[in-house]
């Protein structure tokens, strides 16, 4: 049935691929008729397997069972039990199925490519080593327009640029690895520095895709970090655990500064639009109620061990070899310790995608391709 799913699926993809480029005129490249591609930045929440092709650990890699065994029905390196964000946008764009930049032959980038890397942060020193920073994500960028100028001309590159939309999921790994760093974290105030950096260089990436003609930029904000099952474990004591409020105080103090950063962006960049979506309320609705969204669980993990199965053992690869894994992912708000299920991913990208006001401004992802 899911084998039957997946063929399916790929077949009705490589059909509407076919169908598109028998009805271009122009070059052998051929963009679809209204918009541009989908380029994605960012960490694990989007890492659609880049990290199966660095030299890395395991412990930043989702490429063994159970991580796709839903959908795939094989470890694509998604930190998922299936589909991730990104697919979903790129079904709901219209768009084939984006390749991860680093899975070898994959020449052809017109509908787009994901840079995502597990584990990355805005900064370089996040998980240093270990990740595709952001910074290098964006001169695989650059090495992707060089290619565009020589197959299509420069012309034609800039418009496909121009039109193509760029979605960020980052800062969440810079923020939670401050625990790694310190245990006792600050007070949100005390941060304020530490924020700023983040968010001072996540403008420059910003300023930099648009010096090179990005001009639609999709941004989700940090979710609510200190709820998740790998930080709850850190808080309980075995039994009933809160969320670290402290983490989440941090998120939401980025988050404000991202908002305003954009804002003002949007009046010094000619041309600059964004779609902003409330990621931390979304998730953070899944996470309190579950059940009037169809969960049944909202803060304990699917796959993992321990206190809200929050150890990170998912897979058993990462030091513990016994974990626990549901029955039913679909019934779950998060798969492993950090990362949401498929069904969580299809819940969050519909609001991205076509959410109102409350969730995603000033544009939803949908207008953000329209305009
Ligand atoms: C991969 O990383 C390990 C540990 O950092 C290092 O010892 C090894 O030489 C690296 N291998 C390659 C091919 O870069
Ligand atoms: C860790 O946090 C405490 C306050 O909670 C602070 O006094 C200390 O300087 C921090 N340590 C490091 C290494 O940042
Ligand atoms: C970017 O981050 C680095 C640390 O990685 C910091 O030294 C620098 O000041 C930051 N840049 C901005 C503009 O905030
Ligand atoms: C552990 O959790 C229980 C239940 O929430 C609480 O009563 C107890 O005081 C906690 N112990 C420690 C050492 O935090
Ligand atoms: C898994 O859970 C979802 C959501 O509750 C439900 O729709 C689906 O039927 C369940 N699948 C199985 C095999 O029980
Ligand atoms: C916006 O969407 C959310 C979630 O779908 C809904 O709860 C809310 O009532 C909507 N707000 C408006 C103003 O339509």
């Amino acid at each position: 049935m899911g084998g039957l799913r997946v063929l399916i699926y790929f077949l009705v993809y490589s059909l509407s691929i076919f169908i598109r480029i028998k009805h271009c005129h122009s070059s052998s490249i051929c963009l679809p008729k209204k918009h541009g591609g989908l380029f994605i930045f960012g960490d694990s929440y989007f890492d659609n397997g880049n990290n199966n092709y660095i030299n890395t650990s395991i412990s930043v890699q989702a490429n063994y069972p159970p991580y796709g065994e839903t959908f795939f029905k094989y470890p694509s390196g998604r930190y998922s039990d299936g589909r991730v964000i990104p697919d979903f946008i790129a079904e709901y764009a219209k768009l084939p199925l984006l390749p991860p930049y680093l899975h070898p032959g994959y020449p052809n980038y017109i509908y787009g490519v994901n840079f995502a890397s597990g584990g990355a942060g805005v900064l370089d020193g996040t998980y240093q080593g270990l990740v595709v920073n952001l910074n290098t994500q964006v001169s695989y960028f650059k090495n992707v327009k060089k290619l565009f100028s020589k197959k299509v001309g420069d012309a034609e590159a800039k418009e496909l640029i121009s039109k193509s939309v760029y979605l960020f999921h980052i800062g969440g790994n810079d923020y939670s690895t401050l625990l790694e760093t310190n245990s006792s974290l600050l007070l949100p105030h005390d941060h304020q520095q530490f924020v700023d950096m983040v968010i001072g260089n996540l403008t420059n990436v910003i300023k930099e895709i648009y010096n090179l003609g990005g001009k639609k930029f999709g941004f989700l904000n940090v979710p609510p970090i200190g709820c998740s099952p790998s930080i709850r474990i850190r808080v309980s004591n075995g039994s009933t655990g809160a969320c670290l409020e402290d983490l989440s105080a941090i998120a939401r103090l980025h988050n404000t500064k991202l908002s305003q950063m954009l804002q003002k962006l949007e009046k010094q960049l000619k041309g600059f639009k964004y779609s902003l979506t409330d990621f931390y309320s979304v998730v953070y609705q899944v996470i309190k109620y579950p059940s009037k969204y169809g969960f049944k669980e909202g803060s304990m993990a699917c796959c993992g061990g321990g206190a809200y199965r929050g150890d990170g053992s998912c897979g058993g690869k990462r030091g513990i070899k016994e974990y626990k894994l549901c029955d039913n992912a679909s019934e779950y708000v998060f798969f492993d310790s950090f990362h949401p299920t498929e069904r969580a991913s299809q819940h969050y990208s519909q609001l991205i995608w076509n959410g109102n006001h409350t969730i995603t401004k000033p544009y939803n992802l949908k207008q953000l391709f329209q305009v």
